[in-house]
């Protein structure tokens, strides 16, 4: 099963799958890791497991509609059955993703509908919650705001900061990522017009 992954930083969720396939435990191959950013180090962990790689620079197009046209079509030429959002730290224009609705999923570091956009552990522990958490969600034009797949909760701590939280998060991230994409490439999962569709039962 062909993924491309899209990543805008370190890339420990990218290393995760990686792991993941190596290990045997995730029917996929990474065909493409792409990213806006030519010294984020997920492209280094991509070169350093012979995964093609593309780095393209927002600055070089003149609007953000032409790079996203330009990105998804480079992509496109991997024929990827699915593309991942890793910690891709940027808005997609509407159009460039409309044909790839469905076939595009991305990790948020909050339990959605809860926070979305950025300093989401910041939030949870401003709002006094008592758990946290991360959702893998279907891709669509409102920011963070497609159907959900499958979410990982941990409790919040006494005495946590942002940086003890997101830590202890990231763990669950790389898990819930790989069960999540073991879910679509076994065909379990799919996006349906009332949400999404997992083992025939609207979730
Ligand atoms: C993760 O917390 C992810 O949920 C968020 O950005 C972070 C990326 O981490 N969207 P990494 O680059 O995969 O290490």
């Amino acid at each position: 099963f062909p993924i491309a992954v899209l990543a805008s930083g370190r890339g420990s969720n990218l290393q995760a799958l990686i792991d993941a396939q190596r290990a045997g435990h995730l029917p996929i191959k990474i065909v493409l890791v792409a990213s806006d950013k030519a010294h984020a180090y997920a492209l280094r962990r991509a070169e350093e497991a012979g995964i093609a790689t593309l780095a393209l620079d927002p600055k070089s197009y003149p609007d953000r509609a032409a790079f996203d046209a330009e990105l998804f079509a480079r992509i496109a030429e991997y024929q990827p059955g699915l593309i991942v959002l890793a910690g891709f730290m940027r808005i997609l224009d509407p159009g460039a993703l409309a044909p790839w609705v469905g076939r595009i999923v991305n990790i948020h570091p909050s339990l959605l509908p809860k926070y979305r956009g950025l300093h989401t552990h910041q939030r949870a522990l401003d709002a006094g919650d008592a758990t946290h958490g991360a959702s893998v969600h279907y891709v669509t034009a409102e920011l963070d705001g497609g159907p959900t797949i499958a979410q990982a909760e941990i409790p919040v701590l006494a005495g946590d900061t942002s940086e003890t939280l997101a830590g202890r998060l990231l763990d669950q991230e790389h898990r819930l990522l790989v069960a999540s994409i073991a879910l679509i490439a076994a065909g379990r999962v799919a996006l349906a017009d009332a949400g999404v569709l997992c083992d025939g039962t609207l979730l």
